[in-house]
């Protein structure tokens, strides 16, 4: 009879029903190993699901993407829901906050002194227009500009009877010099248009302009757009205010200078249309005054002026009409927002 000790045992071949049990085992043991691997990445994925999930329902603004509306808000359309704006997130959207709080309104009839005072130290720049070295550079009459006669104009001023209007990017004064007949022929006679431009153009702009004359780097253009006004004896209805559009139209605002009609047609980029209608609409009176603007079907800087109008239009719950190459927008009166 043979005897084995267990130490024997384990080195001899397992009995068959032991090989058995053996083979279960190490099945048992992988399984539990490549199951519990399994399981870790389930749990990694579900986590992974989870934490995505949670990240795009939080509460987030994106303005660069309300900055491509794609499609135009039309009138029959019911209002988007307003953007929710999260204070949590203080900075992501500074750039849709234009904060100058403006002065207490002046009088209409007193915003021409104001400034006359503000800008030229009290007296009309008009006084001994043209001065000599400039006078035989100037022509009686140059005026150029792109949709500057535009229905919208006789349309808006017929309906607002403005005292006041600013007009944000003049160049020669096509547009301003139109609305001034137009307001004329309206019996308006003490409406006073606010012109502002840093009468700079833009780079290059003189290639297409050549008569008008350079001196020193200065392309005299506001001295021709002057010459233009004092052409149509206009002095007295015209006032300029030649810097850049934010500096001055900050400078309205805190003033007080409002305007019943404020017309925006100076950059045509996404950026500066955005910038300018956001100051423009801050000094527009109300209730009763219309901001309107140039350009909106320009393609440049992929439909700048269109895009920044609409994101205006929606941040603000406001509508978009248009007439003709013109941008309208109405403020809500109090009674009907
Ligand atoms: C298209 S033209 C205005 C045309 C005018 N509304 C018309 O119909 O005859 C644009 C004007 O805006 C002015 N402009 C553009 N960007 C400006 C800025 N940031 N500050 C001041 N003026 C600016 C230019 O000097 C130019 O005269």
């Amino acid at each position: 009879m043979m005897t084995t000790t267990r130490s024997e045992a384990s080195s001899l071949p397992p009995a068959p029903h032991h090989h058995h049990l053996h083979r279960n085992r190490l099945v048992a043991v992988k399984f539990t190993r490549y199951g519990g691997y399994l399981i870790i990445l389930v749990c990694f994925y579900s986590l992974g699901r989870l934490s995505s999930s949670s990240s795009s329902s939080s509460p987030s603004y994106s303005s660069s993407r309300e900055a491509a509306p794609t499609t135009p808000i039309s009138l029959a359309e019911p209002l988007p829901p307003p953007p929710r704006i999260h204070r949590a997130e203080a900075g992501d959207d500074d750039h849709n906050l234009f904060l100058t709080r403006c002065g207490s309104p002046v009088a209409s009839n007193h915003v021409r002194q104001t400034i006359l005072d503000r800008v030229f130290n009290g007296s009309s720049p008009w006084q001994d227009f043209p001065p000599a070295h400039v006078a035989p550079l100037l022509r009686p009459r140059r005026i150029r500009g792109w949709g500057s006669n535009g229905a919208v104009f006789e349309n808006l001023i017929r309906e607002v009877r403005p005292r006041v209007i600013i007009e944000v990017g003049t160049f020669l004064g096509a547009s301003a010099l139109h609305m001034v007949s137009v307001a004329r022929n309206l019996g308006l006679r003490d409406t006073q248009i606010v012109c502002v431009d840093d009468f700079r153009g833009w780079p290059g702009f003189q290639e297409k302009f050549k008569e008008l004359k350079m001196v020193n780097g200065d392309v005299l253009l506001m001295q021709q757009f002057m010459q233009n006004v004092a052409g149509l004896k206009a002095t007295e209805q015209v006032v300029m205010m030649p810097f850049s559009t934010s500096s001055a139209l900050v400078k309205l605002c805190e003033w007080g200078v409002f305007g019943d009609l404020v017309e925006v047609d100076a950059g045509h980029d996404f950026h500066a249309a955005w910038s300018d209608i956001n100051a423009a609409y801050k000094i527009l009176k109300r209730p009763g005054g219309v901001i309107f603007g140039h350009d909106y079907f320009t393609s440049a800087d992929s439909g700048g002026v269109r895009r920044a109008v609409h994101l205006f239009a929606r941040l603000n719950h406001l509508r978009v009409e248009v007439d003709g190459q013109h941008w309208v927008i109405r403020p809500p009166t109090p009674t009907s927002s």
